[in-house]
């Protein structure tokens, strides 16, 4: 029965076309042997340095695939089908969603944003973080974004506002002090018009958080298969592109899951 439904979140989850390949020679590269410190240090900071420029090559690329709409997936239509696997009680024990929002560092009065917020299982959560502020649960599907103003009413919590997006344009207000993304990165079809509207709507100081699946998560693991994941850095790298700062990437906290923490320049 468990398995059964780890197997239908991980259908759920699940992602829908091929992420394109990364440029040639993207794959790591063995590090210098240690010759002393010094000489070390530059060969690690070229080592770096050269790795960025890959990661920003790949992530060009990836952006680039996805808005010539090379990746088509299938949609999220229909909420009541999609609430039996997203709000599974099975899913807390990977995704622990409240280590997850703990680490946002919300404080009572802010505004948060839930970008791709399907049936509203991180939104509901985020409300009441933030008992004070607001949180915009943003959604392609006109179907979630319904079902999440009801799930909300049902729970009492009047500090959630809903918002249907377009593919390139989340339509947030402005003035986020954070926008958490889940499981959802990998869906996004216009990624750097997506997360330019975004940085938009980000005070000075905001935070953007994407927590997406591990490229090396085992492969049944719950989630899209590997090669439709996309690796962090990967993430990071496009988001710098688009003028955030990269703060962090936790690979700890969840077990198939990555957080990457960017900030916009205050
Ligand atoms: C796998 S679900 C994740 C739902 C939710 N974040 C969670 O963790 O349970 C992906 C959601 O992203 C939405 N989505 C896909 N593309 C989107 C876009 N461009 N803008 C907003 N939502 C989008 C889908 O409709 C779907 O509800």
């Amino acid at each position: 029965m468990r398995n059964a439904v780890i197997a239908a979140i991980a259908g759920a989850l699940l992602g829908c076309g091929q992420t394109p390949a990364p440029p040639a020679g993207h794959a790591q590269k063995a590090m210098p042997d240690k010759t002393g410190s010094h000489e070390h240090d530059a060969e690690a900071s070229k080592e770096r340095a050269y790795h960025a420029q890959e990661h920003e090559e790949a992530a060009e690329a990836y952006a680039d695939h996805r808005g010539r709409g090379h990746h088509k997936h299938h949609r999220f239509t229909n909420a009541a089908e999609w609430t039996a696997m997203f709000d599974s009680p099975e899913r807390a024990a990977w995704q622990k969603p409240d280590e997850v929002v703990a680490a946002l560092g919300l404080t009572p009065a802010m505004t948060v944003a839930d970008l791709g917020a399907g049936t509203g299982y991180f939104t509901v959560r985020l409300a009441k973080a933030v008992p004070q502020g607001k949180v915009v649960a943003n959604d392609l599907e006109p179907d979630m974004v319904k079902w999440i103003g009801e799930r909300a009413a049902k729970e009492g919590l009047g500090n959630v506002v809903t918002v249907a997006g377009a593919p390139a344009d989340p339509k947030l207000p402005e003035g986020l002090d954070v926008a958490l993304m889940v499981d959802t990165y990998h869906h996004i079809d216009e990624p750097s018009q997506f997360f330019g509207k975004v940085r938009d709507a980000l005070k000075p100081g905001g935070l953007l958080v994407i927590v997406d699946f591990k490229k090396d998560a085992p492969e049944d693991a719950p989630g899209p298969p590997a090669a439709m994941r996309v690796d962090d850095a990967i993430v990071a790298a496009h988001l710098q592109k688009l003028g955030l700062t990269h703060e962090r990437t936790d690979r700890e906290l969840l077990p198939y899951q990555y957080l990457v923490f960017m900030r916009k320049p205050g």
